[in-house]
């Protein structure tokens, strides 16, 4: 026996406003189908309206749910109150849950939609950068389990992904920064272009809600959706390979968000892991010192985290461990050799303690200094 499922949807950037259903999902044309809209109360007070309206003209039976949804209550009881909703409203296998927020709600809503009935349909509308370029248009969910980040989760692409950069514009610059940290990881790892757009643009981006300048924002944001889809697109189930550039800034991550008490955002915590994934790769001769130093400068200038007191040798292992064990038992820590291209540190016994010790101390003082490049500065093996 083989089973085999291809799925295809598709990924909409949007020009200020939502398109009709209709036009960019046929399937929807027949007019049978309900919807659950899942939402938190921020995305509600600011764009509820939005929401509704659109619904209304989706021609669909749609109700919404607001739900507080954090990363503490990113849990299996939230997915299972999305379903029982969907339960209550109804909801059949041509049915759909549609995300409007944050990654923390399309990562619920993909987890409830997986299991209602063994797999419904559902749409995301990410409202944060994180979800557009990143959680709203992958093929993952997840939940939080007992202490450990996405511990319970599934791979359920959404039918379709509607990116309207103009949601942004009320989005605090703490989590613009989040999002521009996975843009950086598409950037660093894929295309230096987009590095030196972010360089020359990223602050006026984030000062502007990513609205100015109008062009650069919806360039930086459908490139690096384009860069991200193209990397999901081989390997969509994650089984052709444990190896993937888009876990860059994704090892020791998790690690510092659980430790913090979700105190550190994601984007946070994938910065701080990018900062070292580079450091250790300079002091490995891997990345040029000259091309380290520009990336710090510009993760300091972006106002990125390169350190953090939770990022000591004893939770660097911790997370070596545990990310390992996620990828059949090899580390694959991704460094950029250099700024466009990534590539594999396949064994945790490249990374020894002193390297990581000498690394993480060195990141931390440099933390406190301003961004400037940091050539000058000796580097230990
Ligand atoms: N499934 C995946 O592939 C994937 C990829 C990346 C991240 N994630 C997950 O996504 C989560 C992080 O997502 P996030 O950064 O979007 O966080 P989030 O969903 O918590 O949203 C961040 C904050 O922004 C607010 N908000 C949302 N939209 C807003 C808007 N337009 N204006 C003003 N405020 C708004 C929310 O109320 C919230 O307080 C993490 O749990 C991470 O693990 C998943
Ligand atoms: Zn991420």
């Amino acid at each position: 026996m083989r089973c085999e499922q291809v799925r295809d949807y598709g990924v909409v950037v949007c020009d200020g406003s939502l398109p009709d259903l209709q036009d960019v999902l046929p399937m929807t044309s027949s007019g049978s189908l309900r919807a659950l809209a899942l939402t938190t109360p921020t995305v509600d007070r600011l764009y509820g309206d939005v929401l509704r309206r659109w619904l209304g003209r989706t021609g669909l039976d749609a109700i919404v749910d607001v739900m507080p949804l954090t990363e503490h209550t990113k849990t299996m009881e939230a997915a299972l109150r999305v379903s029982a909703a969907a339960q209550r409203h109804g909801l059949g296998r041509r049915d759909v849950i549609v995300a409007f927020g944050g990654g923390v709600c399309s990562d619920v809503a993909s987890v409830a939609a997986s299991l209602t009935r063994r797999g419904i349909g559902h749409i995301t509308i990410p409202t944060t950068l994180v979800g557009q370029v990143d959680a709203g248009i992958g093929l993952k969910g997840g939940v939080n389990f007992e202490g450990s980040k996405n511990y319970l989760g599934c791979f359920s692409p959404p039918q379709l992904a509607l990116i309207n950069p103009a949601y942004l514009r009320s989005l605090p610059a703490r989590e613009l920064r989040c999002g521009t940290a996975e843009i950086m990881k598409m950037a660093l790892i894929r295309e230096r272009a987009l590095f030196d757009v972010l360089g020359e643009n990223g602050v006026t981006l984030i000062g502007s809600g990513f609205s100015e300048p109008p062009d650069v924002a919806r360039y930086v944001i459908a490139r690096s959706v384009r860069l991200m889809l193209e990397e999901l697109r081989p390997n969509s189930y994650e089984d052709q390979t444990l190896q993937r550039l888009v876990d860059f800034g994704h090892t020791f991550s998790a690690t510092l968000e659980e430790r913090s008490g979700y105190r550190l955002r994601h984007g946070e915590a994938v910065a701080i892991d990018m900062a070292l994934s580079c450091e250790l790769a300079t002091r490995l001769d891997i990345l040029d010192a000259r091309e380290h130093d520009e990336i710090l400068w510009s993760f300091k200038t972006l106002g990125l985290p390169i350190s953090s007191p939770l990022m000591t040798l004893e939770a660097a292992y911790h997370a070596m461990d545990v990310t390992a064990a996620h990828r059949g038992g090899s580390l694959n820590l991704v460094v950029p050799p250099t700024i466009g291209e990534g590539m594999f540190i396949v064994d945790a016994s490249e990374v020894h303690g002193g390297l990581l010790q000498a690394s993480i101390d060195h990141l931390r003082s440099e933390a406190g200094h301003g961004p400037f490049p940091v050539s000058a500065v000796q580097r230990e093996r």
